[in-house]
């Protein structure tokens, strides 16, 4: 059976990289070296891809490597034995960062070649045995050094060797082109894999040794050809392999395939087969290379990762939302990430108070120093938002001494931040209603601040380009400045909530205990609403007392009807706030008292306007009787003004679902008020029985 034909087979099973034949005529083929069971001794080691390293970067290392049986290269007939022809080829390519010798190709009867000589003696002879016919040996030298000693022609030269390393015909690596003929130079140690081709013709008795780079075929014209009979040279059966043994460090003779038969030329090598030549220094650089440059890449990934993580976490922590309409606000549009920075990324530590709308942070802005309170407004709609900013924040128009200033304002998704001037006294509810010892407000200081807040809300509804409606003015929004001035905050903010178009649908926004009745049944907010609201904060002030409290029977207690009953027993210094002990202008009192219970009448037609107002308190106008029937409280007015009053709904009513309008929170009129610290039912206030006995003529129970 003839070999090729395996051959073909195993090729095309493509079992191994490394493919070995033995056939009638010895012939093999390694295409890389994977698994190969080569005879390696010294620096010879096959790479983890399959190349055959020679040198292993080691100095004056011999290393051979040796197919492991023996060749027959004789062949009997009757009474003698002849040399047949051979033929070899393999891929090398050599890598010497300094001169240094190359390495040989051999065909020696021996496997041993513990007696041979490092460098110039490339692992093959030593000075002992160099140039003697019982070496048997033949060898093509791929030499990169050159040495007097074996009268080498150059340092890049290719040389027949017979039993010693003195070439009998040696000449420049290189090859002729086949189109031209012409002469090309290569460069052993350029680290390029080139291809060597050896044919032995026994009847001419002729060498030829023909390379070209791993790229070309072989080329027609041969590099070297000589005669020389090998017949006594060769013995009947010997071994072919490689040795090297570099004199520097680092320089690494590879091979990555070879082929060889007796009597036929040397099978073709698959090129697309090979490995690859380790381009950077071999197997240790690159493992080193890896070592170094893969930690550095690996690195580079992973801050160029976290610089793209924070980029996009910056792109949506500092996002914000804006809309052609605001190009006109642009002056007072804040960025949030100045405001973002200012509140450090609005810490709790900087939580001024919640409540209302949102919560408040204080803040300082980093560029100006200038101290701010920044309000976070959730809302969940664009609803409203333009008119709301167009109202208010365009704010160059709402400016009165007793407003807090507004100085602008952010948007983003579902959030609109408010950015005032920061009040350093804080709101007044605390100084009214706060426990523990907090210094109380003199009775000249709440007059003034009761002035305060009318004047500022005479100007909302009166005296700006527009009547802004408050809708929310009670103790917590009132702030108080350096010098104790009263300034009205929150100004406009519930018309955010306020889409009132049909009543059935629309939303009520205050705080329980300060809105008007006519407020729950008809849902409009007006300027008379706000004047009920701050009738009850007269009160507020004057008695230290929140709009709603429980007595000791668990009952709510408004404000304003006990306040009435002491007015109709002829009482009223009774209600004045304890803590003043007795220090106030009872004229004054009483005057802010009965204002305050006018205002806050049932009945809007019974309240006065806020210019009114100014002149009462001003003393400009004698304030008119009040009108309310003997024994009855504004609660029992109040339930007969709204028909429909159902006594089970107060009792039946869940606290917790008190109905307050489409909120930011539900959008189906539930607001629960554990969220809204002023809404909620606390001790000490409760809802207002107005509120409750409307409910259904709002539209709000689902009975
Ligand atoms: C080269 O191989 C020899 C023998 O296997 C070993 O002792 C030496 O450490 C190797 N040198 C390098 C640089 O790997
Ligand atoms: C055997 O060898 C001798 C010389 O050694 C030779 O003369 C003779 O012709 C050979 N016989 C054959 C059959 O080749
Ligand atoms: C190799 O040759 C040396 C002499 O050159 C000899 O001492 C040694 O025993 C031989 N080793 C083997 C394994 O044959
Ligand atoms: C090839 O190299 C030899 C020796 O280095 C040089 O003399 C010759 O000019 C080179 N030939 C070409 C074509 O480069
Ligand atoms: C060797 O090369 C010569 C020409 O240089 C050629 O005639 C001969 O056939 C070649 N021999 C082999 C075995 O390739």
């Amino acid at each position: 059976m003839k070999p090729l034909p395996w051959l073909v087979l195993l090729l095309f099973l493509g079992l191994n990289q490394q493919i070995v034949v033995t056939g009638t005529g010895d012939q093999f083929i390694y295409s890389g070296f994977t698994d190969t069971n080569l005879v390696l001794d010294g620096a010879a080691m096959v790479t983890a891809h399959g190349v055959l390293d020679l040198t292993n970067g080691s100095v004056r290392l011999k290393g051979h490597a040796i197919h492991p049986a023996p060749l027959r290269f004789h062949k009997f007939s009757s009474n003698s034995s002849t040399l047949q022809s051979f033929s070899v080829s393999f891929v090398f390519g050599i890598i010497s960062p300094h001169p240094s010798n190359g390495f040989t190709f051999f065909i020696s009867p021996s496997k041993n070649f513990s007696g041979a000589l490092p460098t110039q003696y490339m692992g093959l002879l030593s000075d002992q045995n160099n140039g003697m016919a019982t070496n048997h040996i033949f060898a093509i030298e791929l030499d990169t050094i050159q040495n007097s000693e074996f009268q080498d022609m150059n340092d890049n030269h290719v040389g027949v060797d017979i039993n010693s390393l003195h070439s009998v015909q040696s000449d420049s690596a290189g090859f002729y082109d086949d189109k031209h003929g012409t002469f090309n130079n290569l460069t052993l140690v350029s680290g390029d894999p080139m291809q060597v081709w050896v044919d032995y013709d026994q009847e001419a008795t002729q060498i030829n040794v023909t390379m070209a780079p791993l790229n070309l075929a072989k080329p027609a014209r041969v590099l070297i050809s000589t005669k020389h009979d090998l017949s006594t040279v060769l013995t009947e059966s010997a071994y072919a392999g490689f040795s090297s043994a570099a004199g520097k460090a680092n320089a690494r003779h590879y091979v990555l395939g070879w082929s060889f038969a007796v009597d036929s030329p040397a099978p073709a090598i698959d090129i697309a087969r090979l490995p690859k030549m380790p381009r950077l220094g071999g197997s240790k650089d690159l493992s080193k290379f890896l070592e170094i440059i893969l930690p550095i890449a690996a690195a580079a990934a992973g801050a160029l990762i976290l610089v793209v993580f924070l980029l996009v976490r910056r792109h949506l922590r500092y996002a914000e939302l804006r809309e052609d309409w605001e190009v006109e606000f642009g002056p007072h549009r804040f960025s949030y990430k100045d405001l973002f920075l200012a509140t450090q990324g609005f810490k709790d530590k900087y939580l001024l108070g919640s409540g209302g709308f949102g919560r408040v942070y204080k803040g300082l802005l980093p560029v100006s120093a200038t101290e701010i309170a920044v309000k976070r407004v959730w809302h969940d709609s664009n609803q409203g938002m333009k008119e709301f900013i167009t109202e208010v924040v365009s704010i160059g128009r709402l400016q009165h001494r007793n407003l807090v200033p507004l100085t602008g304002y952010c948007r983003r998704n579902s959030e609109l931040l408010l950015v005032y001037e920061f009040m350093l006294n804080g709101s007044l509810d605390r100084y009214l209603f706060s426990e523990e010892g907090k210094p109380t407000l003199s009775w000249a200081q709440r007059f003034g601040i009761i002035k305060d807040i009318a004047s500022a809300l005479c100007y909302l509804h009166e005296e700006c380009e527009k009547v802004v409606i408050h809708r929310d003015i009670k103790a917590s929004n009132v702030l108080l400045d350096d010098e104790m001035n009263g300034r009205l905050g929150d100004f406009g903010l519930a018309r955010l909530y306020d889409h009132g178009v049909d009543p059935q649908t629309t939303h009520l926004v205050g705080t329980i205990g300060y809105l008007a009745p006519e407020l729950a049944s008809t849902g409009k907010a007006s300027p008379l609403t706000d004047v009920f609201s701050f009738g009850v904060f007269f009160l507020e002030v004057t008695c230290g007392q929140r709009p709603i409290r429980p007595n000791e029977e668990e009952n709510q207690i408004m404000l304003v009807d006990w306040v009435l009953q002491h007015w109709q027993k002829g009482s009223p210094s009774d209600t004045v706030d304890g803590r003043l002990h007795g220090n106030y202008v009872d004229q004054e009192a009483c005057l802010v008292l009965k204002l305050g219970l006018i205002c806050s009448h049932p009945s809007m037609d019974a309240r006065p306007s806020m210019r009114q107002v100014m002149q009462y308190l001003n003393g400009d106008m004698p304030l008119p009787e009040l009108m309310i029937p003997a024994h009855m409280s504004f609660q029992t007015l109040a339930l007969m003004q709204n028909e429909g009053f159902d006594p089970y709904v107060r009792s039946s009513y869940p606290s917790s679902m008190v109905s307050y309008g489409a909120s930011p929170l539900t959008r189906h009129g539930y607001f629960p008020l554990e969220n809204e610290i002023e809404l909620g039912p606390q001790p000490g206030r409760g809802l207002h029985c107005h509120l409750i006995c409307t409910q259904r003529t709002v539209g709000f129970m689902n009975k």
